[in-house]
């Protein structure tokens, strides 16, 4: 590869001049934290379905911030650590973007020119922006009036051609299948290979930063891609020993939308939490393994405890997610205070290690909180006013 192409791929990864200036010729940054901010293409690339010929596409994905958090901790006692990953802050906002720059790469590597997704918000998002920076079509199916708006939004801005049909997302991703076996389309939904392992990079990262795998991970559930990918990316960590051990996975579902835990398909699922309203998971039996093999536990999380958990979150880490994420918060409060739990905390060794991914960000999606925000009156503009209405 020549100078100049070396540039210009190294551009089209999202790497910066500086990073540029220290990459190697295959499009990879050589040194650490350069290889960070580049994607995790770049950082993971030895475990990745990645060849010298794949053209990569990313948006600087993965590298989020797993935060402890001394609040939640205290809620969990027996000197037990909660960390929080925050998939919030990928460059679309959600994990998604993760198996999305793989995917996307690998589908121009195989000559793809269009994208078709079906979504419950998030992944129209990440695949129109992934589309766009790949300069091709994306098509996305969506349930019609049943999207958040941020994610509508950023759909839209990035260009995507959205389809919004009468039915579910299940019906959607049932279009999605039948549209993509006619036509030339990559389909860039979870059943894709490629997005599931773009998506177990959230486990290095853990590994790599903890030094260890957590004891406990929790997480949402819906097409049960995500679960699928984290338990893949531990096995294949512990397997080469760069972790010692597996975490017990915990799944939560919304009480409208679980048939994982009811175990039977629902027709009409019904949730606050939009990412997660899925009544016939794709990765269904793959969840059900993580589960089984971690020996952890499905649960259901009630909207108004979804709601609860979400606003606490904020108030009280600094963490603004998605109605999705807060159920694994609300789920962690339901394995500590629960007599009707699917897996109690109170008997878990102490200095146990739990770790959560929320997995949007809540600006996403604030249909829910903008309702409950009370009208803001305006003051005059002294500093009397002012201090009067602060109450000092
Ligand atoms: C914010 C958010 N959380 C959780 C999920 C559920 O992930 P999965 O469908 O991989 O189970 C989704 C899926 O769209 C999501 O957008």
């Amino acid at each position: 590869m020549s100078t100049d192409s070396f540039e210009a791929e190294n551009c089209r990864t999202g790497a910066s001049p500086a990073l540029r200036s220290v990459g190697n010729r295959s499009g990879c940054p050589t040194i650490a934290c350069s290889e960070q901010s580049a994607g995790v293409i770049a950082r993971y690339r030895d475990f990745l379905p990645i060849s010298e010929s794949t053209p990569i596409v990313s948006l600087g994905e993965g590298d989020t911030p797993l935060i402890y958090c001394p609040q939640l901790s205290k809620r969990v006692g027996r000197s037990c650590e909660v960390f929080i990953k925050n998939e919030g802050v990928n460059p679309t906002g959600s994990f998604k973007d993760r198996g999305m720059t793989v995917a996307v790469s690998k589908a121009l590597e195989q000559g793809a020119t269009a994208l078709i997704c079906a979504s419950t918000g998030n992944t129209s998002a990440s695949a129109a922006a992934y589309a766009a920076r790949a300069g091709i079509l994306c098509v996305v199916i969506l349930p019609a009036g049943k999207i958040a708006r941020g994610k509508l939004l950023q759909a839209f801005a990035y260009g995507a051609k959205i389809i919004a049909v009468e039915g579910s997302f299940d019906d959607a991703l049932r279009i999605v299948r039948e549209i993509s076996h006619h036509n030339d389309f990559a389909i860039v939904n979870s059943i894709n290979p490629d997005r599931i392992a773009g998506q177990k990079t959230a486990a290095f990262e853990i590994v790599d930063t903890l030094g260890n795998a957590p004891d406990f991970h929790l997480l949402p559930i819906g097409n049960a891609g995500n679960i699928t990918a984290y338990w893949a990316g531990y096995r294949e960590y512990q397997a080469c020993q760069r972790s010692m051990k597996l975490p017990v996975l915990i799944g939560f579902q919304a009480s409208g939308a679980a048939p994982i835990f009811h175990d039977r398909i629902i027709e009409k699922p019904e949730t606050i939490a939009s990412a997660i309203r899925i009544g016939n998971p794709a990765s269904w039996k793959q969840a059900g393994a993580a589960i089984a093999e971690s020996h952890g536990a499905i649960d259901i999380i009630y909207d108004e405890e979804i709601i609860a958990a979400q606003t606490w979150l904020a108030r009280h880490e600094g963490i603004f997610v998605e109605p999705a994420s807060a159920a694994t918060v609300a789920g962690v409060f339901k394995c500590c205070e629960s007599n009707d739990t699917a897996y109690a905390f109170q008997k878990i060794p102490e200095e146990s290690r739990i770790l959560c991914t929320v997995t949007g960000h809540g600006l996403k999606d604030p249909d829910v909180i903008i309702e409950r925000m009370k009208e803001l009156k305006s003051v005059p503009a002294t500093v009397n006013d002012v201090q009067r209405a602060i109450r000092l």
